[in-house]
C-alpha cells in the first residue's frame, strides 16, 4: 500500500514536471515584443493606419520630438468629476511611440476623483507630489472593492453617476452576496 502510494505521488510529481517544461514556452512569449528600432517617433498626420503611431522618417525627426513640457500646467479641475488628466501618450508626445510607456500628469480638486478604472496589460506607477488622503482597494473583485469598502458613498455616486438610495442599495446587495461566500 505505501509502496504504491509512493509511486503515485512519483507519477503525479513526473506529470507536474512535464506539464511545467510543456508551459514554459508560453511564459516566454507572453510579453510583447520589442521594439524593432531604438525610436519610432510617431506621426500622427501619417494616413497610414496600424497598431498605433506610423513611424516619422528618421532623418525628420528633431531633438523636440523627444520633449514634452505639458505635465508642468495643472489641468482645469473645474467639472463634474473635480479631477484633470494631462495625458504625455504617444499623440501628445510623440517620441515615446511605441516605447511601452506613457505618462499623466493628474489633478484633483477637493473630492475630485477618478472613476475606478483598469489598465490590461499594463502596470501602472503612482508618484504623489501633493495629497491629504487617498484610498486603495488593492483587490480584483470590483464590485466587492468598490460597493463593500470605506469608500465614500459620495466618491461611488459621482463616479457611477448614480443617486444615495442606489448607492446604498448596491451596498447591501453586495454585503449580503459576500456574508453568504
Ligand atoms: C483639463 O485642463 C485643460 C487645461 O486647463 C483644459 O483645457 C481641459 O478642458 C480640462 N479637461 C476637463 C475634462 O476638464
Amino acid at each position: 500500500m505505501a509502496r504504491s502510494f509512493s509511486a503515485s505521488v512519483r507519477r503525479v510529481t513526473l506529470a507536474l514536471f512535464v506539464l511545467q517544461l510543456a508551459l514554459l514556452p508560453m511564459m516566454a512569449i507572453a510579453s510583447d515584443a520589442d521594439p524593432e528600432q531604438d525610436f519610432c517617433v510617431g506621426d500622427s498626420n501619417n494616413p497610414n493606419i496600424v497598431n498605433g503611431l506610423v513611424c516619422k522618417n528618421p532623418a525628420e525627426v528633431k531633438a523636440n520630438d523627444f520633449k514634452f513640457s505639458g505635465l508642468a500646467n495643472p489641468g482645469n479641475t473645474n467639472n463634474p468629476l473635480g479631477s484633470n488628466v494631462t495625458a504625455a501618450f504617444a499623440a501628445e508626445f510623440p517620441g515615446i511611440n511605441t516605447l511601452g510607456i506613457s505618462m499623466a500628469r493628474l489633478d484633483f480638486a477637493k473630492g475630485g476623483l477618478v472613476p475606478p478604472h483598469t489598465h490590461p496589460r499594463a502596470t501602472e506607477i503612482i508618484f504623489v507630489v501633493e495629497a491629504l488622503n487617498s484610498q486603495n482597494p488593492g483587490t480584483q473583485i470590483q464590485a466587492v472593492a468598490l460597493f463593500n469598502s470605506k469608500i465614500n458613498e459620495v466618491v461611488l455616486e459621482k463616479a457611477f453617476g448614480l443617486g444615495e438610495k442606489a448607492v446604498q442599495h448596491i451596498e447591501y446587495t453586495v454585503e449580503a452576496a459576500n456574508a453568504v461566500n
